[in-house]
């Protein structure tokens, strides 16, 4: 096996979690930049560092040919780019994978908007690229749900949906494409399924045994309202689909 380790930023974070694993498994020496560092565990090195600060890099990177980037926050996602593909040109690094979000290119709301940077600094770094757009985590809908069905009525913004993918699918997808030749834009990763939100909250509130409450329709504004009732958050052809269902999540999760 490969003696160069391969870097994983955002590998302590719910997509990373899954993934180190999997390149763990396949027999690669796997480090992770972090900003909270922590000594070695199960073939893992942890190199402190922050992309929004630019500190650490040059460490994470040295000797590190391939790199899967995952990190992400609500804002910078595009500056934290950026300071990573500068680091990797200058330490000559092989391959970037990058996992994006669905509609990255077509909903106009702020954190898309650096989600699509992020892609277009990572297909112009001139370092052979692979880009992955998945539909949101199971994870992160389940804490969307949770908040909702604190609510005395749910509200239901009008057609909006959601296609709801399993982290540990995508992460499957990212390990495979991160042991693979660069691919650049690869076709996005979907859930097997179309839900909009009381779909989302009903199997929720049924294993969890709470009364169904009353539903509040109502209308997200704007443009980005516009842009999510016409499914510009969804991918309906040409996508590759997860299996694994919201309600097998929910099942297992809450079980
Ligand atoms: N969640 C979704 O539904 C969804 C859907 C599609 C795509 N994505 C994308 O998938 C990626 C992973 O999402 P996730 O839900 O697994 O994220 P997460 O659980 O919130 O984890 C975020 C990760 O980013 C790292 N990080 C944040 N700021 C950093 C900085 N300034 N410098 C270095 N590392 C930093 C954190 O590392 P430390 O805290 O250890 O520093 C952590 O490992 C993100 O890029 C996200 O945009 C998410």
């Amino acid at each position: 096996m490969s003696t160069s380790p391969i870097l994983v930023t955002g590998g302590t974070g719910t997509l990373g979690g899954h993934v180190v694993p999997f390149l763990r498994a396949a027999g690669h020496e796997v480090r992770v930049l972090t900003r909270h560092g922590r000594p070695p565990a199960d073939g893992v090195e942890y190199v402190t560092g922050d992309l929004l600060k630019g500190e650490g890099l040059a460490a994470a990177l040295a000797d590190a040919r391939t790199v899967l980037h995952l990190s992400g926050g609500p804002k910078g996602d595009d500056e934290a780019t950026r300071a990573l593909v500068r680091a990797a040109r200058a330490s000559g690094a092989h391959h970037l994978i990058y996992i994006s979000v669905v509609g990255a290119d077509r909903v106009p709301l702020a954190w898309m908007r650096t989600k699509l940077e992020s892609e277009r600094a990572i297909a112009d770094s001139g370092i052979p690229f692979t880009t992955l757009r998945a539909a949101q985590f199971h994870d992160l809908a389940l804490k969307m749900v949770e908040k909702m069905a604190k609510l005395p009525v749910l509200p239901a913004p009008g057609g909006l949906r959601l296609q709801p993918v399993d982290a540990r699918e995508v992460a499957a997808r990212l390990a495979e494409l991160t042991l693979s030749a660069p691919a650049g834009p690869v076709p996005d990763l979907t859930g097997p399924k179309l839900y909009d939100l009381p779909a989302l909250v009903h199997p929720y509130r049924q294993l969890l045994g709470h009364r169904n409450r009353p539903t509040l329709p109502v209308r997200i504004p704007g443009k980005a309202g516009r842009a999510y009732r016409a499914g510009a958050n969804l991918t309906l052809e040409g996508a590759e689909r997860g299996k694994r269902t919201w309600e097998e999540f929910l099942a297992e999760r809450l079980g």
